[in-house]
C-alpha cells in the first residue's frame, strides 16, 4: 500500500522470533518492531496502577487514559507509556503472567494493530509477534512462522533466568477470539528446535528469498 516492505515473523513464546528478527533487521537494514513489547507495555501500566488484568472492561478503560507513544531510533523501535520507557520491567514475572489476558481485549488489539501498521508509512519493517502475518499485514508475501518444541522453548527461557510459563501463554494466545496465534495464510513454518541461531537465520533468509524478497533493492 505505502510502497514499503513488511516482513512478518510470528510464532509461540520463546521460539526465537526476536533473535531471528533482530539479526535480519541488521542484515537487511529494516526497522525491527517487537509487537509483544506493546502488549507488555499496556500490561505493565495496568499492573502498576492496580487494575485487574482479567477484567476486560477495566483494561479497556485504562487503555483510553494511557498515552502510548511508539517511534524509531535507527533500526530499533522505541516506546513510552505516559512518557516513561519501562525497560526491563516489561519482562517481569508479573507482566509475563498477565500479558495474555490484556492481549485478548479487543480494544487493546485494535489500538495496537493501528500503531503497528503506522510504522509502514515511514519505513520498511520486520515485525514479530503472534498475528503480524494474519491480522496486521495480511497482504505481505513475506511471512515466517517460527516454531520449536515446547520443552526446547521453555528450556531456552529458563536458560536466561526468566520466570515464565510459555505453554500457558501459548494456550491463551491460541484460544482467544480476536486474532489468535496461528500459522497465517501464506506463511512458511521454520522449525527452530534443532537449529543454532546462525543456521536459523540462514533458514529464515532462504524462506524470504523463496517468497520473492529482493535483497539488493532493499539495501539500495
Ligand atoms: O517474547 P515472548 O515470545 O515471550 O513474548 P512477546 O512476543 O513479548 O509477547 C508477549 C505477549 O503479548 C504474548 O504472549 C501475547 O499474549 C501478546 N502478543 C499478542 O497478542 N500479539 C502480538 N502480535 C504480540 C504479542
Ligand atoms: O522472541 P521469542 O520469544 O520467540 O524468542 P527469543 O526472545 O528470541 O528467545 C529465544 C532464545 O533461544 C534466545 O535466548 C536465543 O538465544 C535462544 N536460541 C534461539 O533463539 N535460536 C536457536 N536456534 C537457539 C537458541
Amino acid at each position: 500500500n505505502s510502497g514499503h516492505v513488511a516482513i512478518a515473523i510470528d510464532g509461540p513464546a520463546a521460539s526465537g522470533k526476536s533473535t531471528i528478527a533482530r539479526e535480519l533487521s541488521k542484515r537487511l537494514g529494516l526497522v525491527m518492531v517487537n509487537s509483544g513489547t506493546m502488549y507488555r507495555a499496556v500490561t505493565w501500566k495496568v499492573v502498576k496502577d492496580g487494575i485487574d488484568a482479567e477484567n476486560p472492561a477495566a483494561v479497556a478503560e485504562a487503555l483510553e487514559k494511557m498515552n502510548l507513544q511508539c517511534g524509531v531510533d535507527g533500526l530499533d523501535s522505541t516506546l513510552t507509556v505516559d512518557g516513561i520507557d519501562p525497560g526491563e520491567e516489561l519482562r517481569s514475572q508479573e507482566v509475563n503472567a498477565h500479558v495474555s489476558h490484556v492481549a485478548a481485549v479487543p480494544e487493546v488489539r485494535r489500538h495496537l494493530v493501528d500503531l503497528q501498521r503506522s510504522y509502514l508509512q515511514h519505513s520498511d519493517v520486520i515485525m514479530e509477534g503472534r498475528d503480524i502475518g494474519s491480522a496486521v499485514f495480511p497482504d505481505t508475501p513475506y511471512k515466517i512462522y517460527v516454531d520449536a518444541d515446547p520443552s526446547v522453548r521453555q528450556g531456552r527461557r529458563e536458560a536466561i533466568g526468566e520466570i515464565d510459563s510459555v505453554t500457558d501463554r501459548d494456550r491463551k494466545d491460541s484460544q482467544r477470539e480476536t486474532d489468535p496465534l496461528k500459522v497465517a495464510d501464506g506463511a512458511r513454518v521454520l522449525d527452530n528446535s534443532g537449529h543454532t541461531v546462525e543456521t536459523a537465520v540462514e533458514a529464515a533468509l532462504e524462506i524470504l528469498i523463496q517468497q520473492g524478497l529482493d535483497l539488493p533493492s532493499l539495501n539500495a
